[in-house]
């Protein structure tokens, strides 16, 4: 979400002023850094960072740094005291803004902060249209669906952060889509902090969920592949697992955070569903797309998950057989629920445990890209190798990079190809004609 957020930053910059992005931060008149709260790790790396600044702003005094991204909604004025160094804050939903922030530092130079919320529906939403910022990213595209949490789960700064939930109108998604596929898109992601809860209205009254934005979206002829991110169990309803079983251009493959594998934690984390919950809904989507596979989030060493609780979702991985994990260790965050709670696992606990989950999660990724060795999969062309100009490369479904030897250029089709070789982080593999 971030880095789409940063894609927005440059292209609001380019489309409003006279900006020229450069490679490096050394010979920059403004640096902007776009941050992220969610866990202390995130919040310590923008001010180790920052220190890297002192001698930039020693050589050119001019230089003008921007906070953006959530760690500004988190500190608000208070970043102001924490380093002298910071000029611009811009919060999440002010990105639209910065241009004129900065001008206004420009000509005032007085030290500035926006950290107001927007209308999603009015501030930001057609901005796509005006300008056309497809340069980065040709084949594939996000798409803002909904900004916000009303969620609350326990360890979560997100609602304090990005604010409540605000669905965007379904035309508006509608046309921004259509004008992507005008523009070779070919496969879309629909962000949100939680898509699933996506609820807003046609301009007839007409009430709009997500399945029913689904169902929208797959008529978009040009556009091959649907993704979305990220999902809640609680909110997946019998409406969403259909749309799995009407509509093929939703990939065979699901991001759905599962946060542990222990219904005593679950509780804790206030997730609202329990381990039988969410095996229910992943046979459900299984009963539907029986080769469908999954990658989820945990979260270790929350505040008394015991070794019993952590054997449970170690349990869980070996069951469900995750296809990949983010996996983070529990950070207490201002605001939240459990910022209370005894942070009471220690350190080297916490590692412990994350890099079981990984061990597991590895040997899963491993199984996977075996079972795929021979086999033949769909690989939605991105690209010319660096490496090799004769080889092309794609992705599968399930998020895997496979290069392939091509006479043609076949950027942005679907082709069939036949896996031949497995190395860890891409795969090689042979162009089938028909
Ligand atoms: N500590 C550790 N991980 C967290 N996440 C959210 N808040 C925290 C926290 N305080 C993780 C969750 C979520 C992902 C985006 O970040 O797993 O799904
Ligand atoms: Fe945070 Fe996701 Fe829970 Fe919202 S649903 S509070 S973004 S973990």
């Amino acid at each position: 979400m971030n880095h789409y957020d940063s894609i927005k930053i440059i292209n609001y910059l380019k489309y409003y002023g006279n900006y020229k992005i450069l490679e490096s931060f050394d010979y920059a008149d403004i640096i902007i850094l776009n941050t992220c709260s969610i866990r202390e790790k995130s919040e310590n790396k923008f001010f180790n960072f920052l220190n890297k600044f002192n001698k930039i702003k020693k050589n050119n005094s001019n230089l003008i740094i921007c906070l953006c991204g959530c760690l500004s909604t988190q500190l608000k004025k208070k970043v102001f005291n924490k380093s002298n160094l910071i000029d611009i804050v811009c919060g999440p939903q002010s990105i639209h803004k910065l241009h004129y922030l900065i001008e206004k530092f420009i000509k005032n130079n007085k030290k500035l902060i926006d950290i107001k919320s927007f209308n999603i529906n009015k501030n930001i939403n057609n901005f796509n249209y005006k300008y056309n910022f497809l340069k980065n990213i040709k084949i594939y595209s996000y798409v803002s669906i909904i900004e916000g949490c009303n969620n609350y789960c326990s360890y979560c700064i997100v609602p304090f952060t990005r604010g409540k939930q605000v669905s965007r109108y379904p035309e508006d998604i509608f046309k921004e889509i259509c004008n992507l596929s005008i523009n070779n898109i070919k496969e879309i992601n629909l962000l949100g902090q939680n898509v699933n809860s996506y609820l807003s209205k046609f301009s007839n009254g007409n009430k709009c969920d997500f399945s029913d934005l689904l169902y929208l979206i797959s008529d978009i002829k040009k556009i091959k592949r649907i993704r979305f991110t990220t999902s809640h169990p609680f909110y997946f309803n019998d409406k969403i697992i259909n749309c799995y079983k009407n509509i093929d251009k939703i990939v065979n493959f699901l991001h759905l955070p599962v946060q542990s594998g222990s219904n005593k934690i679950l509780k804790l984390m206030k997730r609202k569903y329990s381990i039988e919950f969410y095996k229910d809904l992943i046979n459900k989507i299984l009963f539907f797309r029986p080769n469908l596979t999954f990658s989820t989030d945990f979260i270790v060493g929350y505040p008394n998950e015991s070794e019993k609780d952590f054997l449970l979702t170690l349990d869980l991985i070996k069951e469900i057989k995750f296809d990949h994990s983010y996996i983070f260790m529990y950070s207490p965050r201002p605001g939240t629920l459990s910022y209370n709670f005894d942070d009471n696992i220690d350190i080297n606990e916490k590692k412990r445990r994350f890099f079981e989950i990984k061990k597991l999660i590895d040997s899963n990724v491993n199984y996977y890209n075996n079972n795929m060795l021979n086999n033949i999969y769909k690989i939605l062309v991105e690209g010319i190798s660096k490496k090799n100009k004769k080889y092309l490369f794609g992705r599968t479904e399930n998020n895997r990079k496979v290069f392939f030897k091509s006479k043609n250029c076949l950027i942005g089709n679907i082709v069939n190809v036949k896996i031949k070789k497995i190395y860890n982080n891409y795969l090689y593999g042979n162009l089938l004609t028909t």
